[in-house]
């Protein structure tokens, strides 16, 4: 079993750059088979595990991917024939149900079981599949909960979502880029992994107007083709690095950003002590000042976004005063709370709202990830603890972060990954 170890109590010095943004390049991928001619090739990929897997299902369609160094990608989409996901790929990560829009543009025929990913509640697809069936396909979910979509022919129509979802948006402009006619998105997510989806989309010759606002345009092409694309940065990357230097009371510089995607994470740290100045692709944040409470609640973007919530609540848990936490994008994502409290947080949940009363101190001791996000709040809860803290579960964590132990290293944290028996 790996374990991380941390001993805390170091403020984060240094440099640090970010990768491409998991949450856009988990749709960039399954995007990559609308390419009936040429190659598309793929800047700025970060090695994470589930762009691992994203690259074994593409294989298992057919599709073939080279890496021509450790971030970048060429995938060769030209003669895939296959349009069912492999049941156990599918179900190992959320993001498997981009292929269902995919493959429905390319093919009018998609077979993909009900995704899995971090558990926060419930996750239900009622919006995709209502986006596929305004598209003009059929949608039936057997008992083995393999969702099947066919279409005789897909006709643009217009969408309007219910709820602001980003895998939906996504999903419906995989599906409509292909639909004759105009498709019209209302109530569209806006996060920037939209943005980037749809520029790499056009960058393969799709007819996309107004991703990042909430009405989204797209007139339908016959065929799409190859291109050269780079990833845009990750903000819940940038934001959990910018979350530890906060916390710890350090400064460092935060490259390869986009500052106008932190804008709502800015804003908060600034709240609650930092400083930061902003250049064109970087950031430096340091804290100098005492760790101040604040008040945080999760929208979709341009609010401040839930993937950062459990890094946040960490930096509150030891911030003077009483914070309060509201989540209002999904209905269980508190379940890391508890391993803060076993590390001396003061926190209480109350259905979506999380009260922290900060301590001067955490303590370090043995926790455990239970989903991605919070396996990065309980490193931040490690580095600001006194002692040392050992996180377990930390295959959640390498989801979505690449190199992680190194990158804190590099910051001057007493950081390490060790390998342990699993009876131990
Ligand atoms: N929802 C529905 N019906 C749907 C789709 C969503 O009711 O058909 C609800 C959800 O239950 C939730 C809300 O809408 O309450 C928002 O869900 P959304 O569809 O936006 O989430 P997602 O696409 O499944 C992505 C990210 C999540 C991130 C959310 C919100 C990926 C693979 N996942 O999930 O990222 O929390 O958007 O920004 O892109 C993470 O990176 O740690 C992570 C969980």
């Amino acid at each position: 079993m790996e374990r991380i170890i941390i001993n805390g109590g170091i403020p984060l010095r240094g440099e640090v750059s970010i990768c491409g943004a998991k949450n856009s390049v988990v749709g960039l991928l399954p995007a990559a088979l609308l390419a009936e001619e040429g190659v598309c090739v793929i800047e700025n990929i970060p090695g994470i595990s589930d762009v691992s897997m994203m690259f074994s299902i593409l294989e298992s369609l057919g599709a073939k991917v080279r890496n021509i160094n450790a971030n970048t990608v060429e995938i060769d989409s030209t003669n895939i024939t296959a349009n069912v996901v492999p049941y156990e790929m599918s179900k190992s990560l959320r993001a498997s149900y981009y292929f269902l829009g995919a493959l429905l543009g390319r093919f009018q025929n998609a077979h993909v079981a009900m995704p899995g990913g971090c558990d926060f509640g419930t996750r239900p697809i009622d919006q995709h599949i209502k986006s596929f069936e305004a598209l003009g396909a059929t949608i039936v979910t057997d008992d083995e909960m393999v969702v099947h979509a066919t279409a005789d022919k897909l006709i643009g129509s217009t969408v309007y979502m219910d709820v602001v979802s980003v895998g939906a948006t996504i999903n419906a402009m995989l599906t409509a880029v292909k639909a004759k006619g105009l498709t019209v998105i209302e109530n569209a997510a806006r996060e920037p992994h939209i943005v980037d989806i749809a520029n790499f989309l056009n960058a393969m010759g799709a007819n996309i107007r107004g991703a990042g606002t909430d009405t989204i345009k797209i007139n339908g092409v016959d065929k799409l083709h190859g291109c050269s694309y780079s990833v845009v940065p990750d903000q819940i990357e940038a934001g959990t690095y910018m979350a530890a230097v906060v916390a710890t009371g350090g400064k460092a510089l935060i490259k390869n950003v986009t500052p106008k995607h932190l804008e709502s994470i800015m804003a908060k740290l600034i709240e609650c002590g930092a400083t930061i100045e902003e250049y064109d692709d970087s950031l430096l944040i340091s804290r100098e000042k005492p760790l101040v409470r604040c008040n945080v609640k999760t929208m979709p973007h341009p609010g401040f976004p839930t993937d950062m919530q459990p890094q946040f609540t960490a930096l509150l848990s030891v911030a003077s005063g009483v914070s309060v936490v509201t989540e209002s994008v999904w209905d269980n994502r508190y379940r890391y709370v508890e391993q803060l409290i076993n590390m001396g947080a003061q926190i209480s949940v109350d259905g979506s709202i999380a009260t922290v009363t900060g301590v001067e101190k955490l303590r370090g001791t043995r926790v455990g990830a239970t989903d991605l996000r919070a396996g990065a709040a309980l490193i931040i809860a490690g580095l600001c603890a006194e002692g040392t803290t050992t996180i377990e579960k930390i295959e959640y964590i390498e989801r979505g972060y690449e190199n992680i132990v190194e990158k804190f290293s590099a910051l001057g944290a007493d950081i390490k990954r060790v390998s342990i028996p699993d009876n131990e």
